[in-house]
Protein backbone atom coordinates (compact mmCIF):
# COMPACT_ATOMS: atom_id res chain seq x y z
CA UNK A 1 0.00 0.00 0.00
CA UNK A 2 1.75 3.13 -1.12
CA UNK A 3 0.20 5.45 1.42
CA UNK A 4 1.17 3.32 4.62
CA UNK A 5 5.04 3.72 3.24
CA UNK A 6 5.08 7.62 1.23
CA UNK A 7 4.79 10.94 3.47
CA UNK A 8 2.32 13.08 2.15
CA UNK A 9 3.73 16.70 3.44
CA UNK A 10 3.40 18.26 -0.09
CA UNK A 11 6.44 20.65 0.19
CA UNK A 12 8.82 18.22 1.66
CA UNK A 13 8.70 16.78 -2.35
CA UNK A 14 11.79 14.67 -3.71
CA UNK A 15 14.19 16.76 -6.63
CA UNK A 16 14.25 14.66 -9.47
CA UNK A 17 17.29 14.12 -11.70
CA UNK A 18 16.67 13.52 -15.46
CA UNK A 19 17.18 10.47 -16.77
CA UNK A 20 19.76 11.46 -18.95
CA UNK A 21 21.98 12.59 -16.22
CA UNK A 22 21.40 9.40 -14.43
CA UNK A 23 22.67 7.32 -17.42
CA UNK A 24 25.43 9.22 -18.40
CA UNK A 25 26.87 10.20 -15.22
CA UNK A 26 30.63 9.02 -15.53
CA UNK A 27 30.78 8.61 -11.81
CA UNK A 28 28.12 7.78 -9.88
CA UNK A 29 29.92 7.64 -6.36
CA UNK A 30 32.16 10.26 -4.69
CA UNK A 31 35.08 10.30 -3.36
CA UNK A 32 36.20 7.69 -1.33
CA UNK A 33 32.66 6.28 -1.30
CA UNK A 34 33.52 2.75 -2.65
CA UNK A 35 36.19 2.15 -0.46
CA UNK A 36 34.08 2.66 2.23
CA UNK A 37 31.28 0.66 0.98
CA UNK A 38 33.62 -2.08 0.09
CA UNK A 39 35.14 -2.28 3.40
CA UNK A 40 31.77 -1.86 5.12
CA UNK A 41 30.46 -4.72 3.12
CA UNK A 42 32.96 -6.86 2.88
CA UNK A 43 33.30 -6.37 7.01
CA UNK A 44 29.52 -7.49 7.63
CA UNK A 45 29.93 -9.91 5.39
CA UNK A 46 32.68 -11.85 6.84
CA UNK A 47 30.58 -12.68 10.26
CA UNK A 48 26.89 -12.96 8.86
CA UNK A 49 27.28 -14.59 5.80
CA UNK A 50 25.57 -18.00 5.88
CA UNK A 51 27.83 -21.41 5.80
CA UNK A 52 27.02 -22.51 2.26
CA UNK A 53 28.82 -25.71 0.63
CA UNK A 54 29.30 -23.67 -2.55
CA UNK A 55 31.39 -21.36 -0.51
CA UNK A 56 33.59 -24.32 0.40
CA UNK A 57 31.88 -24.45 4.22
CA UNK A 58 32.11 -27.35 6.29
CA UNK A 59 28.57 -28.24 7.75
CA UNK A 60 26.59 -26.78 9.01
CA UNK A 61 25.05 -25.41 6.02
CA UNK A 62 22.30 -22.18 6.15
CA UNK A 63 23.09 -20.75 9.10
CA UNK A 64 25.67 -17.74 9.62
CA UNK A 65 29.05 -18.40 11.05
CA UNK A 66 28.93 -16.77 14.46
CA UNK A 67 31.78 -18.96 15.59
CA UNK A 68 34.59 -16.96 16.33
CA UNK A 69 32.95 -13.25 15.07
CA UNK A 70 34.45 -11.03 17.59
CA UNK A 71 38.05 -12.44 16.30
CA UNK A 72 36.84 -12.22 13.04
CA UNK A 73 35.94 -8.97 13.20
CA UNK A 74 39.03 -7.58 14.78
CA UNK A 75 41.47 -9.57 11.92
CA UNK A 76 39.11 -8.87 8.85
CA UNK A 77 39.38 -4.66 10.00
CA UNK A 78 42.94 -5.52 9.89
CA UNK A 79 42.68 -7.76 6.60
CA UNK A 80 39.89 -8.87 5.38
CA UNK A 81 41.86 -11.26 2.86
CA UNK A 82 43.35 -13.41 5.65
CA UNK A 83 39.84 -14.12 6.98
CA UNK A 84 38.55 -14.98 3.82
CA UNK A 85 41.29 -17.51 3.08
CA UNK A 86 41.86 -18.92 6.34
CA UNK A 87 38.52 -20.29 7.35
CA UNK A 88 37.51 -21.56 3.38
CA UNK A 89 38.26 -24.14 1.17
CA UNK A 90 38.57 -23.50 -2.77
CA UNK A 91 35.44 -25.64 -4.77
CA UNK A 92 36.02 -26.03 -8.23
CA UNK A 93 34.27 -23.74 -10.64
CA UNK A 94 32.03 -26.24 -11.38
CA UNK A 95 30.21 -26.10 -8.23
CA UNK A 96 29.82 -22.32 -8.32
CA UNK A 97 28.60 -22.50 -11.65
CA UNK A 98 25.60 -25.33 -10.79
CA UNK A 99 24.74 -23.11 -7.40
CA UNK A 100 24.78 -20.04 -9.21
CA UNK A 101 22.01 -21.59 -11.79
CA UNK A 102 20.16 -23.61 -9.18
CA UNK A 103 19.67 -20.18 -7.23
CA UNK A 104 18.12 -18.39 -9.57
CA UNK A 105 14.12 -18.44 -8.84
CA UNK A 106 14.91 -20.70 -5.68
CA UNK A 107 15.53 -19.63 -2.43
CA UNK A 108 19.28 -20.23 -1.48
CA UNK A 109 17.88 -22.41 1.96
CA UNK A 110 16.12 -24.80 -0.47
CA UNK A 111 19.20 -25.00 -2.71
CA UNK A 112 21.34 -26.78 -0.01
CA UNK A 113 20.18 -29.93 -0.44
CA UNK A 114 19.82 -30.29 -3.67
CA UNK A 115 23.17 -29.16 -4.86
CA UNK A 116 24.98 -31.45 -2.57
CA UNK A 117 22.57 -34.26 -4.28
CA UNK A 118 23.75 -32.85 -7.28
CA UNK A 119 27.24 -32.62 -7.24
CA UNK A 120 27.64 -36.29 -5.27
CA UNK A 121 25.91 -37.51 -8.53
CA UNK A 122 27.62 -35.43 -11.29
CA UNK A 123 30.97 -34.04 -9.66
CA UNK A 124 32.48 -33.11 -12.43
CA UNK A 125 31.54 -31.31 -15.41
CA UNK A 126 32.64 -34.23 -17.63
CA UNK A 127 29.82 -36.57 -15.12
CA UNK A 128 27.46 -33.87 -15.86
CA UNK A 129 27.94 -34.33 -19.54
CA UNK A 130 27.98 -37.67 -19.80
CA UNK A 131 24.75 -38.24 -17.76
CA UNK A 132 21.55 -39.26 -19.30
CA UNK A 133 18.90 -37.19 -19.79
CA UNK A 134 16.66 -38.66 -17.52
CA UNK A 135 19.16 -38.56 -14.73
CA UNK A 136 19.41 -35.28 -15.01
CA UNK A 137 15.71 -34.35 -14.22
CA UNK A 138 15.55 -36.58 -11.49
CA UNK A 139 18.57 -34.85 -9.93
CA UNK A 140 16.74 -31.34 -10.31
CA UNK A 141 13.10 -32.91 -9.74
CA UNK A 142 11.51 -30.57 -7.36
CA UNK A 143 13.69 -27.09 -7.78
CA UNK A 144 11.07 -26.32 -10.56
CA UNK A 145 12.21 -24.09 -14.08
CA UNK A 146 13.83 -27.31 -15.73
CA UNK A 147 14.77 -25.32 -18.62
CA UNK A 148 17.72 -24.58 -16.19
CA UNK A 149 18.44 -28.03 -16.12
CA UNK A 150 18.41 -28.55 -19.71
CA UNK A 151 21.05 -25.68 -20.37
CA UNK A 152 23.34 -26.74 -17.52
CA UNK A 153 23.40 -30.45 -19.00
CA UNK A 154 23.99 -28.86 -22.72
CA UNK A 155 26.19 -26.33 -21.24
CA UNK A 156 28.34 -28.76 -19.47
CA UNK A 157 28.66 -31.03 -23.06
CA UNK A 158 29.73 -27.73 -24.72
CA UNK A 159 32.44 -26.94 -22.02
CA UNK A 160 33.80 -30.77 -22.58
CA UNK A 161 33.37 -30.01 -26.58
CA UNK A 162 35.63 -26.71 -26.50
CA UNK A 163 37.28 -26.07 -23.33
CA UNK A 164 38.19 -29.89 -22.35
CA UNK A 165 35.93 -29.68 -19.62
CA UNK A 166 37.05 -26.79 -17.73
CA UNK A 167 34.99 -23.68 -17.54
CA UNK A 168 36.76 -20.26 -19.13
CA UNK A 169 37.43 -17.71 -16.76
CA UNK A 170 36.33 -14.39 -18.99
CA UNK A 171 33.05 -12.93 -19.01
CA UNK A 172 33.27 -12.76 -22.92
CA UNK A 173 33.70 -16.85 -22.99
CA UNK A 174 31.43 -17.79 -20.69
CA UNK A 175 28.60 -16.23 -22.39
CA UNK A 176 29.20 -17.98 -25.06
CA UNK A 177 28.04 -21.46 -23.28
CA UNK A 178 24.52 -22.77 -23.40
CA UNK A 179 22.32 -21.04 -20.54
CA UNK A 180 24.78 -18.93 -19.38
CA UNK A 181 24.04 -15.28 -19.23
CA UNK A 182 25.05 -11.83 -17.74
CA UNK A 183 24.17 -12.73 -14.32
CA UNK A 184 26.00 -15.88 -14.47
CA UNK A 185 29.11 -15.01 -16.25
CA UNK A 186 29.59 -12.47 -13.72
CA UNK A 187 29.16 -14.83 -11.17
CA UNK A 188 31.29 -17.58 -12.04
CA UNK A 189 34.27 -15.20 -13.31
CA UNK A 190 33.86 -13.03 -9.92
CA UNK A 191 33.66 -15.80 -7.11
CA UNK A 192 35.60 -18.68 -9.25
CA UNK A 193 38.13 -16.69 -10.99
CA UNK A 194 38.27 -13.62 -8.89
CA UNK A 195 37.82 -11.61 -11.60
CA UNK A 196 36.76 -7.90 -10.73
CA UNK A 197 33.55 -8.76 -13.18
CA UNK A 198 29.98 -6.82 -11.50
CA UNK A 199 26.95 -8.84 -11.19
CA UNK A 200 23.27 -8.09 -10.84
CA UNK A 201 19.99 -10.02 -9.88
CA UNK A 202 17.16 -8.98 -8.17
CA UNK A 203 18.87 -8.79 -4.41
CA UNK A 204 21.13 -6.46 -6.11
CA UNK A 205 18.65 -4.30 -7.76
CA UNK A 206 16.38 -3.56 -4.78
CA UNK A 207 20.28 -3.20 -2.84
CA UNK A 208 21.31 -0.17 -5.28
CA UNK A 209 18.61 1.56 -6.56
CA UNK A 210 17.92 2.05 -2.45
CA UNK A 211 21.24 3.00 -1.98
CA UNK A 212 20.81 5.51 -4.81
CA UNK A 213 17.12 5.88 -4.55
CA UNK A 214 16.48 4.70 -8.14
CA UNK A 215 13.09 5.75 -8.86
CA UNK A 216 11.98 3.29 -11.31
CA UNK A 217 10.42 -0.15 -10.65
CA UNK A 218 12.71 -3.30 -10.69
CA UNK A 219 11.61 -4.63 -14.73
CA UNK A 220 12.70 -1.38 -15.79
CA UNK A 221 15.41 -1.74 -18.52
CA UNK A 222 17.19 1.96 -17.49
CA UNK A 223 17.41 0.70 -14.30
CA UNK A 224 19.00 -2.56 -14.62
CA UNK A 225 21.30 -0.70 -16.77
CA UNK A 226 21.87 2.04 -14.22
CA UNK A 227 22.45 -1.28 -11.34
CA UNK A 228 25.09 -2.93 -13.72
CA UNK A 229 26.82 0.39 -14.27
CA UNK A 230 26.98 0.98 -9.57
CA UNK A 231 27.85 -2.66 -9.64
CA UNK A 232 30.45 -2.25 -12.20
CA UNK A 233 31.79 1.03 -10.07
CA UNK A 234 31.73 -0.91 -6.53
CA UNK A 235 32.80 -4.42 -7.05
CA UNK A 236 36.11 -4.98 -5.12
CA UNK A 237 39.40 -5.72 -7.18
CA UNK A 238 40.68 -7.33 -4.06
CA UNK A 239 37.87 -9.72 -3.19
CA UNK A 240 35.26 -9.45 -6.41
CA UNK A 241 33.59 -12.77 -5.41
CA UNK A 242 33.10 -12.34 -1.50
CA UNK A 243 31.81 -8.45 -2.50
CA UNK A 244 29.34 -9.53 -5.11
CA UNK A 245 27.87 -12.41 -2.72
CA UNK A 246 28.05 -9.56 0.22
CA UNK A 247 25.58 -7.26 -2.01
CA UNK A 248 23.17 -10.85 -2.67
CA UNK A 249 23.66 -11.69 0.81
CA UNK A 250 22.81 -8.13 1.87
CA UNK A 251 19.67 -8.25 0.05
CA UNK A 252 18.78 -11.59 1.06
CA UNK A 253 18.89 -10.56 4.37
CA UNK A 254 19.12 -7.29 5.36
CA UNK A 255 17.69 -5.26 2.49
CA UNK A 256 14.71 -7.17 2.29
CA UNK A 257 11.69 -6.71 0.14
CA UNK A 258 9.49 -6.05 3.03
CA UNK A 259 10.33 -5.28 6.75
CA UNK A 260 13.83 -4.20 6.21
CA UNK A 261 16.83 -4.39 8.53
CA UNK A 262 17.97 -1.12 8.14
CA UNK A 263 19.37 -0.38 12.12
CA UNK A 264 21.44 -3.82 11.02
CA UNK A 265 22.41 -2.00 7.26
CA UNK A 266 26.36 -1.84 7.13
CA UNK A 267 25.52 0.48 4.15
CA UNK A 268 22.48 2.56 6.19
CA UNK A 269 25.19 5.76 6.08
CA UNK A 270 25.76 5.80 2.31
CA UNK A 271 21.74 4.68 1.63
CA UNK A 272 20.18 7.57 -0.35
CA UNK A 273 16.08 6.07 0.55
CA UNK A 274 17.10 5.62 4.20
CA UNK A 275 18.28 9.95 4.22
CA UNK A 276 14.78 10.58 2.28
CA UNK A 277 12.64 8.99 5.61
CA UNK A 278 14.70 11.05 7.75
CA UNK A 279 14.19 13.79 4.56
CA UNK A 280 11.42 15.81 6.15
CA UNK A 281 12.93 16.36 9.76
CA UNK A 282 16.20 17.85 8.23
CA UNK A 283 13.80 19.89 5.80
CA UNK A 284 16.06 18.39 2.96
CA UNK A 285 15.19 17.61 -0.62
CA UNK A 286 17.37 14.37 -1.01
CA UNK A 287 18.12 13.63 -4.97
CA UNK A 288 16.60 10.89 -6.91
CA UNK A 289 16.93 8.90 -10.07
CA UNK A 290 13.78 9.62 -11.98
CA UNK A 291 13.64 6.24 -13.99
CA UNK A 292 9.64 6.53 -13.73
CA UNK A 293 8.38 4.85 -16.57
CA UNK A 294 4.53 6.65 -16.10
CA UNK A 295 2.30 9.62 -14.39
CA UNK A 296 1.67 7.14 -11.85
CA UNK A 297 5.22 6.09 -10.87
CA UNK A 298 6.32 9.73 -11.09
CA UNK A 299 3.76 10.99 -8.48
CA UNK A 300 5.25 8.05 -6.17
CA UNK A 301 8.87 8.78 -6.87
CA UNK A 302 7.96 12.62 -5.72
CA UNK A 303 6.81 12.08 -2.08
CA UNK A 304 9.40 11.56 0.55
CA UNK A 305 9.25 7.88 1.44
CA UNK A 306 8.60 6.81 5.11
CA UNK A 307 10.29 3.38 4.27
CA UNK A 308 13.06 2.52 1.96
CA UNK A 309 10.50 0.06 0.84
CA UNK A 310 9.57 2.44 -1.46
CA UNK A 311 12.43 1.43 -4.19
CA UNK A 312 12.37 0.05 -6.21
CA UNK A 313 9.33 1.71 -7.47
CA UNK A 314 6.31 -1.38 -7.14
CA UNK A 315 5.25 -2.47 -10.74
CA UNK A 316 2.02 -0.60 -11.05
CA UNK A 317 -0.50 -2.04 -13.51
CA UNK A 318 -2.89 0.47 -14.77
CA UNK A 319 -6.42 0.16 -13.91
CA UNK A 320 -8.73 -2.12 -15.69
CA UNK A 321 -10.39 0.21 -18.54
CA UNK A 322 -14.22 0.56 -17.97
CA UNK A 323 -16.69 -0.10 -20.90
CA UNK A 324 -20.29 -0.12 -21.58
CA UNK A 325 -22.00 -2.57 -23.43
CA UNK A 326 -25.36 -2.99 -23.98
CA UNK A 327 -25.79 -6.87 -24.54
CA UNK A 328 -28.76 -8.51 -26.22
CA UNK A 329 -30.47 -12.28 -25.08
CA UNK A 330 -32.51 -12.50 -28.38
CA UNK A 331 -34.36 -16.04 -28.40
CA UNK A 332 -36.68 -17.15 -31.22
CA UNK A 333 -38.45 -20.81 -30.92
CA UNK A 334 -35.79 -22.08 -28.62
CA UNK A 335 -32.83 -20.53 -30.59
CA UNK A 336 -30.77 -17.80 -29.56
CA UNK A 337 -29.07 -15.67 -32.06
CA UNK A 338 -25.37 -15.42 -31.67
CA UNK A 339 -22.95 -13.41 -33.35
CA UNK A 340 -19.27 -14.14 -33.99
CA UNK A 341 -16.29 -11.85 -32.41
CA UNK A 342 -13.33 -10.46 -34.91
CA UNK A 343 -10.75 -12.80 -35.22
CA UNK A 344 -8.38 -10.24 -33.48
CA UNK A 345 -8.49 -8.57 -30.47
CA UNK A 346 -10.33 -9.73 -27.09
CA UNK A 347 -11.69 -12.91 -27.42
CA UNK A 348 -10.89 -12.68 -31.17
CA UNK A 349 -13.22 -15.57 -32.67
CA UNK A 350 -15.58 -16.41 -29.67
CA UNK A 351 -19.35 -16.72 -30.28
CA UNK A 352 -21.52 -13.54 -27.75
CA UNK A 353 -25.08 -12.68 -27.51
CA UNK A 354 -24.94 -9.63 -29.73
CA UNK A 355 -23.51 -6.73 -27.83
CA UNK A 356 -23.08 -3.00 -28.75
CA UNK A 357 -21.07 -0.44 -27.19
CA UNK A 358 -22.16 2.37 -25.62
CA UNK A 359 -19.90 5.93 -25.12
CA UNK A 360 -21.01 9.08 -24.34
CA UNK A 361 -18.91 12.01 -23.66
CA UNK A 362 -20.69 13.08 -20.54
CA UNK A 363 -20.36 9.84 -18.95
CA UNK A 364 -24.59 9.30 -19.58
CA UNK A 365 -25.24 5.44 -18.87
CA UNK A 366 -27.91 3.61 -21.17
CA UNK A 367 -31.17 3.96 -20.10
CA UNK A 368 -33.85 1.15 -20.71
CA UNK A 369 -35.04 2.97 -23.76
CA UNK A 370 -32.39 4.11 -24.93
CA UNK A 371 -31.02 0.27 -25.10
CA UNK A 372 -34.34 -0.82 -26.27
CA UNK A 373 -33.99 1.73 -29.36
CA UNK A 374 -30.40 0.57 -29.79
CA UNK A 375 -31.50 -3.36 -30.54
CA UNK A 376 -34.78 -2.36 -32.52
CA UNK A 377 -32.64 -0.70 -35.04
CA UNK A 378 -29.65 -2.86 -35.41
CA UNK A 379 -32.24 -5.91 -35.56
CA UNK A 380 -33.96 -4.01 -38.41
CA UNK A 381 -30.87 -2.96 -40.21
CA UNK A 382 -28.84 -6.46 -40.36
CA UNK A 383 -32.28 -8.82 -40.33
CA UNK A 384 -34.84 -6.90 -41.42
CA UNK A 385 -36.69 -8.05 -38.10
CA UNK A 386 -38.77 -5.60 -36.48
CA UNK A 387 -39.75 -6.07 -33.47
CA UNK A 388 -43.58 -5.20 -32.28
CA UNK A 389 -46.14 -5.66 -29.43
CA UNK A 390 -45.65 -9.14 -29.54
CA UNK A 391 -42.05 -8.77 -28.97
CA UNK A 392 -41.78 -9.92 -24.98
CA UNK A 393 -39.27 -7.61 -23.74
CA UNK A 394 -37.45 -7.91 -20.23
CA UNK A 395 -34.46 -5.61 -18.39
CA UNK A 396 -32.03 -8.05 -16.93
CA UNK A 397 -30.34 -5.49 -15.23
CA UNK A 398 -26.47 -4.82 -15.18
CA UNK A 399 -23.40 -7.58 -15.17
CA UNK A 400 -19.96 -6.93 -14.67
CA UNK A 401 -17.33 -9.39 -15.98
CA UNK A 402 -13.38 -7.82 -15.22
CA UNK A 403 -10.61 -8.93 -17.54
CA UNK A 404 -6.93 -8.44 -16.90
CA UNK A 405 -7.05 -4.99 -18.61
CA UNK A 406 -10.41 -4.31 -19.16
CA UNK A 407 -13.75 -4.43 -17.30
CA UNK A 408 -16.63 -4.61 -18.94
CA UNK A 409 -20.23 -3.48 -17.78
CA UNK A 410 -22.52 -5.09 -19.36
CA UNK A 411 -26.17 -3.83 -19.93
CA UNK A 412 -28.49 -7.03 -20.81
CA UNK A 413 -31.72 -6.90 -22.43
CA UNK A 414 -33.53 -10.34 -23.17
CA UNK A 415 -36.29 -10.44 -25.93
CA UNK A 416 -38.31 -13.32 -27.13
CA UNK A 417 -38.94 -12.96 -30.73
CA UNK A 418 -42.46 -14.58 -32.40
CA UNK A 419 -41.91 -15.39 -36.07
CA UNK A 420 -43.15 -18.42 -38.34
CA UNK A 421 -40.06 -20.82 -39.11
CA UNK A 422 -38.82 -19.80 -42.08
CA UNK A 423 -38.43 -15.97 -42.50
CA UNK A 424 -35.82 -13.79 -41.54
CA UNK A 425 -33.43 -16.37 -42.35
CA UNK A 426 -34.71 -18.61 -39.11
CA UNK A 427 -34.48 -21.84 -40.33
CA UNK A 428 -30.47 -21.05 -41.47
CA UNK A 429 -27.87 -22.79 -38.90
CA UNK A 430 -25.39 -19.75 -39.91
CA UNK A 431 -26.06 -16.31 -41.61
CA UNK A 432 -23.43 -14.14 -42.54
CA UNK A 433 -24.81 -10.17 -41.60
CA UNK A 434 -23.62 -7.30 -44.16
CA UNK A 435 -19.89 -6.26 -43.61
CA UNK A 436 -19.20 -10.33 -43.43
CA UNK A 437 -19.72 -10.74 -39.54
CA UNK A 438 -20.69 -14.17 -38.87
CA UNK A 439 -24.08 -15.01 -37.31
CA UNK A 440 -26.10 -18.31 -36.28
CA UNK A 441 -29.05 -19.40 -34.18
CA UNK A 442 -28.94 -21.84 -31.59
CA UNK A 443 -30.51 -23.72 -29.15
CA UNK A 444 -28.80 -24.62 -25.57
CA UNK A 445 -27.43 -27.85 -26.27
CA UNK A 446 -25.77 -26.34 -29.61
CA UNK A 447 -24.63 -23.26 -27.69
CA UNK A 448 -22.72 -25.66 -25.39
CA UNK A 449 -21.10 -27.66 -28.13
CA UNK A 450 -19.78 -24.75 -29.87
CA UNK A 451 -18.55 -22.58 -26.61
CA UNK A 452 -16.90 -26.67 -25.05
CA UNK A 453 -19.11 -25.27 -22.04
CA UNK A 454 -20.79 -28.47 -20.37
N1 LIG B 1 21.95 -15.72 -4.56
C1 LIG B 1 22.37 -16.34 -5.66
N2 LIG B 1 23.67 -16.66 -5.54
C2 LIG B 1 24.05 -16.23 -4.33
C3 LIG B 1 25.28 -16.25 -3.65
N3 LIG B 1 26.35 -16.81 -4.20
N4 LIG B 1 25.32 -15.69 -2.43
C4 LIG B 1 24.22 -15.14 -1.90
N5 LIG B 1 23.05 -15.09 -2.49
C5 LIG B 1 22.95 -15.63 -3.71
Amino acid sequence: CVSSMVSDIEDCGVTLVSKTLACSADKLFEGNQVKQIQLSLLKWYDVARRRLPWRGDMPPFGVQDQVKAEVKIESAACNPAIVWQEQRQRVPPYFTWVSEIMCQQTRVETVIEYFLRWIKKFPTIEALANASEEDVNLMWSGLGYYRRARFLHHGAKTVVELHGGTLPSSVQELKAIPGIGDYTAGAIASIAYAKPAPLVDGNVIRVLSRMKAVAGNAKNKHVVTLCWKLARELVSAARPGDFNQSLMELGATICKPTNPKCSQCPLSIHCAALAETKAPKLMKKPLVFDLAENDRERAIARQVATSVTKYPLRVTKAPPKEEIWCVYVIVCEGKYLLLKRPNLGLLANQWEFPSLPWFREDQALPSYACRQALINKFLDENFGIKTNINTVRVDLGVKEHVFSHRKHQMYVEKLQLSFKEGSHGMSLARMQMDGGKECCWVDVVEMKVSTGDS
